[in-house]
């Protein structure tokens, strides 16, 4: 038997990553927003990176992501194709971009392709947002739903801090995401929903599944990587795991230049010119 490796000069597809789940390998995504970050997570194995509306959040210092524009996500896009060789890259269509008519969606994400050099577009919500699916994918644009926490709907929600999909609305997700796929989609986000609600719709589903707070049942798995890393400070949601304390660590480190600077420590001889 042939064993497995990822493409190592070229961009792993969306049908890399159905291959891998189909294998019963569980992958990584990873949200990334600049090109030399994006870089360090892709030889980290991280198979695909999704641009997040997050951007609002980590990026630009809104409380939502509720004000992000497409304008201002292009150029992030940009920075982490050109930082990137082989990760997929997936771009998240914002509140605005996509909700109006499926023309709209499909405009919205050809941008995101032509502009950005994404490989493909992330959108929030189930029933309604079918037709948009369905026409971004019939023209060849592949496409990831996402259901359960929808943070683009925070004031409808009540909060972002919610599980969603508890009782009987978990069956109505399940139909969600079933519906997606049939829209063809090519991958499904689980934000925020109990662990076997997570494992009830993988196992439902045959594409992937990419949990955020959504257990351990899910064929792959995201975070935002601020808060992977411990950048993010204030709430932080149950799902994350801390990986580092990056917040602390370049406290110190900026700490210590000012230090340097106020004791004429930095630049040292060998940090001038002749
Ligand atoms: O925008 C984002 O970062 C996301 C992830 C939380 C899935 O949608």
């Amino acid at each position: 038997m042939t064993e497995f490796s990822w493409p190592r000069d070229r961009r792993i597809t969306v049908r890399d990553l159905q291959e891998a789940t189909d294998r019963g390998e569980r992958w990584a995504m990873l949200t990334s927003y600049d090109a030399l970050t994006a870089g360090v997570f892709e030889r980290a194995g991280v198979r695909a990176l999704l641009v997040g509306d997050t951007a609002a959040v980590v990026v630009y210092g809104h409380d939502s992501t509720v004000p992000v524009t497409m304008d201002q996500l292009i150029p992030l896009v940009q920075a982490v194709v050109r930082g990137t060789r082989t990760a997929l890259i997936v771009a998240d269509l914002p509140l605005g971009a996509y909700q109006g008519s499926a023309e709209r969606a499909l405009d919205s994400a050809a941008r995101y392709l032509k502009e950005g050099g994404a490989q493909a577009v992330k959108l929030e919500g189930g029933q309604a947002v079918l037709p948009a699916v369905r026409m971004m994918t019939q023209a060849g644009i592949p496409v990831m739903g996402h259901l359960g926490l929808t943070p683009q709907s925070v004031h409808v929600l009540g909060g972002t801090r919610r599980v969603q999909g508890c009782g009987s609305a978990g069956d109505r997700l399940l139909e969600d995401a079933l519906a997606l796929q049939d829209a063809g989609a090519f991958a499904v986000a689980l934000e925020a929903i109990p662990a076997d609600l997570g494992t009830r719709v993988s196992e439902a589903l045959s594409i992937p599944t990419v949990g955020i707070g959504a257990g351990g049942g899910c064929g792959a798995q995201i975070l935002v990587w601020q808060d992977l890393a411990g950048l993010t400070t204030g709430h932080i949601p149950r799902f994350v795991k801390r990986y580092a304390d990056l917040d602390d660590v370049l406290t110190r480190a900026v700490a210590s230049y000012v230090n340097d600077v106020a004791d004429g420590a930095y630049p040292a001889p060998e940090h001038c010119y002749a």
